[in-house]
């Protein structure tokens, strides 16, 4: 078990000084964080354990069976951070290998105290007792609102004594679903990291890609290519979708072949100490993108580019959907996908939505820690009574993706040389003072050096 780096203990130190201080503000007390469960897949079998997010963004700490209780004293050098965890044993160990307990976290990861998670129940009332706050995931889960229940009624049951039990709740994923939309400088060297392998991996499949192989052939390679770099997983399950299957939105790998003459479909990421990526290309399986294909390729790699030279800091968050639906209505119309006669004017389509018959998704979505990031996509707060949050500004910092498509499903008035071509461009970009950093071009994406890489051949 290698130990955490300091630079990241340091950022999550500081993001706890962060809640703590929110807590403070709203009148002083305890937030309350616990990590995820583990999950069995089959009898006794489990998933590979991951922590929750939130709780590794603020401990860095990995093990399953673990609290974080924050405590706000009257002021900040009265502050505790209190990690409960599993404690040391023997014979757990052998099977299932190393932990901490509750003295190794205490030295490795710099909280002010550590207990056994077994103590969590005898601990909690009197940490509890006379404060005003209770900030936790409010209704996120009810094993955590009924261990929540618990312990204040356990409080309650103390009040005859005197005691005061919190009055006023606070949704703690809210206070740091807005921290997390923000990445710091360790955060990013981690995504760009994380995108970087993500894109060998790209190149490791469009090299691998030829008739007569099957969906699954190319994930394998993407799964080997993710953890011979290190990542740990994959960020979500990869799509990997070849001829009309990438008409399919949220199709997996599966047995099909790959045939001369289609398009496949990639949409595949890893995840890396707890970053996600999140790429897609579509590419010729055996090398050449067909007449057709290449006028809608192209098509879709306009729309990106139009939506990516609108997403820098100041720019609302829906402007880059905007641009890319723009590119990609015109192009409809110019291809004949919509019948002008029918549809009428650019304007008329974009108005009434016509060219979400091809087009039936958003452009991107944050990203971090989990691939559909946390963070509000409107300003925060509420609307006033009658009208709609506005769409929130990019600011440096933010991270999201860039990913218009098409998908031409048969019917009798698309013209039939379009038929089950399904494409999508997605990249990740940070987002700066100037031009937003993409972080995945490492995999290209011009259809001229697509087919270049893939007549270079193989995975090397
Ligand atoms: N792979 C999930 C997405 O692109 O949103
Ligand atoms: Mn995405
Ligand atoms: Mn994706």
């Amino acid at each position: 078990m290698s130990a955490p780096e300091p630079a990241l203990l340091a950022a999550c130190r500081e993001r706890r000084a962060r809640v703590l201080q929110q807590l403070r503000a709203a009148g002083g007390g305890v937030a309350i964080l616990p990590t995820a469960p583990e999950a069995m897949r089959n009898r006794d079998s489990d998933y590979p354990y991951r922590h929750d997010s939130h709780f590794y963004y603020l401990s860095a700490f990995t093990e399953p069976e673990a609290v974080l209780v924050l405590v706000a004293g009257a002021e900040a050098g009265a502050d505790r951070s209190i990690l409960f965890c599993r404690p040391k044993h023997e014979e757990r160990e052998i099977w299932d290998g190393f932990r901490y307990g509750p003295e190794g976290a205490l030295a490795a990861f710099g909280f002010d105290e550590a207990h056994s998670v077994e103590e969590l129940d005898a601990r909690l009332p009197a940490l509890l007792a006379d404060r005003a706050v209770l900030a936790y995931p409010l209704a996120a889960s009810s094993r955590i609102d009924r261990q929540v229940r618990r312990w204040l009624d356990a409080v309650r049951t103390l009040s005859r004594s005197g005691v005061a039990v919190p009055a006023t709740v606070l949704d703690l994923h809210n206070v740091l679903d807005e921290m997390r939309l923000f990445k710091d400088a360790g955060e990013l060297a981690v995504m760009r990291r994380a995108g970087e392998i993500s894109a060998q991996a790209h190149v490791r499949a469009m090299r691998t890609s030829r008739a007569g192989l099957r969906e699954y052939h190319l994930e394998a390679e993407l799964l080997y290519e993710f953890r011979r770099h290190g990542a740990q997983s994959v960020a979500y399950n990869s799509i990997v979708a070849t001829g009309a299957n990438a008409c399919v939105l949220h199709y997996r790998a599966g047995p099909a072949e790959l045939r001369d003459g289609d398009l496949c479909l990639i949409d595949a990421g890893c995840e890396l100490d707890g970053y996600a990526s999140d790429i897609t290309r579509t590419f010729p399986v055996s090398g050449r993108f067909s007449a057709a294909q290449r006028e809608l390729y192209d098509l879709v790699l306009a729309a990106q580019e139009a939506a990516i030279a609108e997403t820098r800091a100041g720019v609302p968050y829906n402007v880059p959907h905007d641009a890319a639906v723009r590119v990609l209505a015109q192009g409809m119309l110019d291809t004949g996908l919509l019948d002008r006669n029918q549809e009428g004017t650019l304007d008329d389509v974009l108005a009434n939505g016509s060219y979400r018959r091809f087009y039936m998704h958003r452009t991107g979505h944050w990203l971090g820690m989990d691939v559909h990031d946390v963070g509000e996509y409107r300003v925060p707060g509420l609307a006033a009574a009658g009208t709609e949050r506005p769409w929130r500004a990019l600011e440096p910092g933010m991270v999201l993706t860039v990913e218009p498509g098409i998908y031409v499903r048969p019917a009798e008035d698309v013209p039939e040389r379009y038929w089950h071509i399904g494409i999508r461009i997605e990249d990740d970009a940070v987002v700066t003072g100037g031009a937003c950093e993409l972080i995945t071009r490492g995999v290209p994406v011009k259809a001229d050096e697509i087919e270049a890489l893939m007549r270079e051949g193989g995975p090397r």
